[in-house]
């Protein structure tokens, strides 16, 4: 069996092209698994997963916990929201009590940066991102790739453009990293203020114009306003903001060519898109979803391979 380069899926930084071509074909396989009528495979049926959320979530712990089932895997799943975590106890004690209970692979989600990665240097288990803050998320940039390599049958010479939030959203991050290294070209785009001053130097082109960078693209990856992470004003109001970057019907039919949409979800209708854009044939987001539990099922496959030879 072909093995992934890490023992964790921190982030996409640390993955090579060759892990993410590997990661591809395994979610090819298991795309055709859950089309079928029997759609679960005895893969990890003596693996236990535990699913452990520090942060609201409903696409990414829905599709993991689906993706654990279908391949026949035993699953906790754990919220911070009502859990010990509010009479105190910290991440590393509440990960190792979990762990005592014999679990083989933590997924976790947390708000804080770096998360993921403190706890892979003191437990022995598999830890799997499902996004640390304004860091990265890994599988959403798996899936967000494997739906345009699906849509066009590559990913490389492609232009994608990501709109919106860039400052506050590890999907952008990770979308980079994964774009940049499957040899696609990348543009952000958003106001001034949501663009982190660093980003021109991760080899990414930018643009302040949503109707260039629209012109300029095949894919538009369109990103939510994290209003949640940010504690200062970045423009002035949420209406100003859809006015000038908000990606519309009437922007999309001034274009001179048809470009494929996609956001990661959740969608703040009329904010960054209208429902006539994300409803369209010009979207792929329910693809995303759906893509997602494919890719999640061949992430915890490659990663727990090392356990079950
Ligand atoms: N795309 C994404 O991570 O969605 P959730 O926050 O609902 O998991």
């Amino acid at each position: 069996m072909q093995e992934l380069s890490q023992k964790h899926l921190l982030g996409i930084k640390e993955l090579t092209s060759e892990d993410l071509e590997l990661i591809f074909a395994t979610a090819d396989n298991f795309k055709d698994v859950i089309n079928r009528p029997i759609k679960k495979v005895p893969s990890l049926r003596d693996i236990t997963i535990a699913n452990v959320f520090f942060e609201n979530s409903t696409r990414t712990r829905l599709s993991f916990e689906l993706a654990e089932k279908r391949l026949s895997a035993d699953v906790i799943n754990f919220s911070s929201a009502n859990s010990s975590v509010k009479k105190g106890e910290t991440l590393l004690d509440t990960v190792n009590n979990i762990l005592a209970m014999k679990v083989d692979m933590v997924v976790m989600r947390h708000s804080s940066p770096g998360a993921p990665h403190f706890l892979a240097k003191h437990i022995d288990a598999n830890i799997i991102n499902a996004g640390d803050g304004t860091h990265e998320h890994p599988t959403q940039a798996l899936l967000d790739t494997f739906s345009i390599r699906e849509q066009y049958g590559k990913v490389e010479g492609l232009k994608v453009a990501i709109i919106g939030d860039i400052l506050h959203s590890r999907v952008a991050l990770s979308n980079i990293f994964a774009l940049k290294k499957l040899g696609a070209e990348v543009m952000v785009c958003g106001p001034n203020t949501l663009l982190p001053k660093y980003i021109a130097s991760l080899g990414v082109k930018v643009e302040l114009d949503v109707k260039k960078a629209l012109q300029w693209c095949d894919v538009a990856n369109v990103l939510r306003i994290q209003l949640e992470r940010q504690q200062i004003k970045y423009f002035p109001s949420l209406r100003e903001y859809s006015l000038y970057y908000g990606i519309n019907k009437k922007l999309l039919n001034s274009l001179d060519k048809k470009i494929t949409i996609m956001h990661p979800g959740p969608i703040n209708r009329g904010v960054e898109i209208s429902s006539d854009v994300a409803d369209s044939e010009h979207a792929i987001i329910l693809d995303q979803v759906e893509n997602g539990v494919a890719i999640r099922m061949a992430v915890l496959y490659l990663l727990a391979g090392s356990k079950m030879a």
